[in-house]
């Protein structure tokens, strides 16, 4: 088999490469180590930038998400039991669409599915070959049989635990990481969220958030040390822990419910640089990681995409290398601002040790983050998004 673009996963990053690329005429093969069900199944973050909306309505599959998607304005922050807003609309004149990233994944599937562009799922031990030469391969075993792919070239979107990325020389390439001691245990539930907006939760007893699918369903998360085991935490001890942490208008208007779905994630910030090896590009979860705090890791796939499906674009259109040699530098330039702003809202929000002082600083930096309308901005311009 031979393609344009050899793509490895078809998780967001992926699936929206390949829309874009299939827009420009470019012709890539997906590659999915996993079943499509299986891929639809897992339950991700849900907050989507202006700039990530532009960018599927660009790929032609944002019509779903501007029906059902719910438009947030601003979003809430509860500090020991008293809820503060911060006003998107107002500081920065934008908003965010929450809109599931499964149902987004979905839309990304059909469309490409309507495309007629080929996606190889269940594809075992797929290998990368001669990337620093013109004619990079691609081994795979699926249907039972070796199989084979060359390419001009390949986007590594295959996520934190993929091959691409572990296939780079070790010397060519830098990780930098920071591993957080605690993870989120989340439950997706058929009840209508507690209020319109998200409410970020900083507690004693530790972070909490609120979120929502839609207005039947809710996402709740709370911190969680990573020793914890899954099956001790039924539903009830759930909505227990959560009681106490929310102000009082919210736990009045709590309901609650049986769990649709329950995990626990780790919190990681990792930046692999560069992010370009010869003929190889990596995008999204396959480079970086941002801890969940500041609802990034989509939005970070999506910038990474439009970064290389735009060198790619002008490649074929022009014969131009110029964003192919500029892709690491742009794309890095975002990730690390994303980093940024993940990091320092996980400090933030989270118990993260009974030293009094760390907790007064918190409080501190919190108190100036409502009183200060610069500091109000800079985290409204962050969390919606920054220009590409
Ligand atoms: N071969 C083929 N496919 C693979 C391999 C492999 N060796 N390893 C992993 N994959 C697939 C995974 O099964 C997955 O479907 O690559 C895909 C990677 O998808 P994601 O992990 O969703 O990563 P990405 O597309 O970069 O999306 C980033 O989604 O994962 C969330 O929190 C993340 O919101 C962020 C966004
Ligand atoms: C979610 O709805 O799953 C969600 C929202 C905001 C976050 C993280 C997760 O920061």
């Amino acid at each position: 088999m031979r393609t344009q673009v050899a793509i490895i996963g078809a998780g967001p990053a992926g699936l929206l490469l390949g829309q874009l690329l299939h827009k420009h005429g470019i012709d890539n093969v997906i590659l999915e180590r996993q079943t499509g069900d299986y891929v639809l199944s897992r339950v991700r973050a849900g907050v989507i930038e202006q700039v990530t909306q532009d960018l599927l309505d660009e790929a032609g599959v944002g019509a779903r998400m501007h029906r059902d998607g719910l438009v947030h304005e601003g979003v809430q922050i509860c500090v020991d039991g008293e809820r503060h807003r911060i006003s998107f609309k107002d500081l920065v004149g934008k908003t965010v669409m929450v809109y599931g990233q499964t149902e987004l994944t979905k839309d990304l599937m059909d469309g490409r599915a309507a495309a007629g562009a080929p996606t190889i799922y269940s594809a075992h031990d797929v290998a990368l070959h001669d990337i620093f030469s013109e004619r990079p391969r691609i081994t795979f075993r699926a249907d039972g049989r070796a199989q084979d792919i060359s390419c001009d070239f390949v986007a590594g979107c295959d996520g934190f635990h993929g091959v691409s990325r572990k296939s780079v020389p070790a010397g060519a390439i830098t990780t930098n990481e920071r591993v957080y001691p605690l993870g989120w245990l989340g439950i997706l539930s058929e009840t209508p969220p507690v209020s319109d907006e998200l409410i970020y939760v900083r507690h004693p007893q530790g972070f909490a958030l609120c979120s929502m699918r839609s207005p039947t369903r809710s996402r709740y998360y709370l911190q969680c040390s990573l020793a914890e085991d899954i099956e001790s935490w039924p539903d009830e001890r759930f909505w227990e822990e959560l009681k106490p942490r929310l102000d009082e208008e919210a736990r009045e208007r709590l309901v609650t419910g049986p769990s649709i779905e329950k995990s626990i994630a780790p919190l990681r910030s990792f930046v692999a640089e560069p992010m370009r090896f010869g003929a190889l590009f990596l995008a999204g979860d396959a480079a970086h990681i941002v801890p969940p705090t500041g609802a990034k890791g989509l939005n970070l796939a999506a910038s990474d995409v439009q970064y290389l499906s735009r060198a790619l674009a002008e490649y074929y259109a022009e014969k131009s290398r110029a964003g192919l040699e500029h892709y690491s530098e742009r794309a890095l330039a975002r990730v690390w601002k994303a980093e940024r702003f993940s990091w320092w809202m996980t400090m933030l929000m989270h118990r993260l040790s009974d030293n009094s002082f760390d907790h007064k600083i918190q409080l501190a930096e919190l108190d100036y983050l409502f009183r200060s309308q610069a500091a109000a901005t800079a985290f409204a311009e962050n969390y919606v998004g920054l220009p590409y």
